[in-house]
């Protein structure tokens, strides 16, 4: 059982990084961001409920996102572990998250096991470089405006995640301003599978 948690600002790589990681591991890929732009695209009710918090740059609100993400980690190919992209963002997001992999420990009779097969990994990238990246890669949030936002959310409310994890003994960091082939090469070495 692998479990990833991708922390790491707009921009670091996590969706990058991720994708490569799923295919190495043998788990799903599981991006709240992309989950979010299929039900925006699809205009089911969440995804129009969504659609002007990612417009903004702003976090959907948590009573939107929890069910959306505890619906796709009941889906049978997450049994065997997960890497998380994108989630968790706040501190009720993280608490969810550590409520959920502490019952599927007691479901699986491993109640003892402390976690251990949660890996949280924070991508560390320069404010300035992940600017340029995203510039460069033109989503539909990708305005230098909504960028410069979702970075200031990101440092307001994700990025007390760090020391969240700290605490735990659960964080690892990778530089995430390496080109690409070495950032994977960290990232293997620092998951604990
Ligand atoms: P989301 O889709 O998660 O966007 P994000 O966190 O802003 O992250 P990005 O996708 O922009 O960056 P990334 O770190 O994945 O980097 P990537 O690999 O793409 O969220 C979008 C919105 O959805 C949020 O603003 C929010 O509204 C909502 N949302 C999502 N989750 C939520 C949640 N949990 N709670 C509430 N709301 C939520 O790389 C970026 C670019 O850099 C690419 O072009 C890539 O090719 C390039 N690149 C990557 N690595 C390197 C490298 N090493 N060297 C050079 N270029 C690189």
């Amino acid at each position: 059982m692998v479990q990833v948690i991708f922390l790491g600002p707009p921009g670091s790589g996590k969706g990058t990084q991720s994708a490569r990681l799923s295919e190495f591991l043998a788990v799903p890929h599981i991006s709240t961001g992309d989950i979010l732009r299929t039900h925006v695209a699809q205009q089911t009710d969440l995804g129009q409920k969504a659609k002007a918090f990612m417009d903004q740059g702003d976090l959907v609100p948590d009573q939107l996102i929890l069910s959306m993400v505890q619906d796709r980690l009941d889906q049978p190919d997450a049994q065997k572990g997960w890497i998380l992209d994108g989630f968790p963002r706040n501190v009720t997001q993280a608490t969810f998250v550590e409520d959920l992999v502490k019952q599927q420990q007691v479901e699986k009779g491993s109640e003892n096991a402390d976690s251990k097969s949660l890996n949280t990994i924070n991508l560390e990238v320069p404010d300035e470089v992940l600017i340029e990246r995203l510039l460069a890669r033109g989503r539909a949030d990708d305005s230098e405006e909504t960028i410069r936002h979702r970075l200031q959310v990101y440092h307001e409310q994700t990025e007390p995640l760090i020391e969240y994890y700290r605490d735990r003994n659960q964080l690892s960091i990778v530089n995430g301003n390496l080109p690409l082939d070495q950032v994977t090469a960290a990232l293997k070495n620092a998951i604990v599978a």
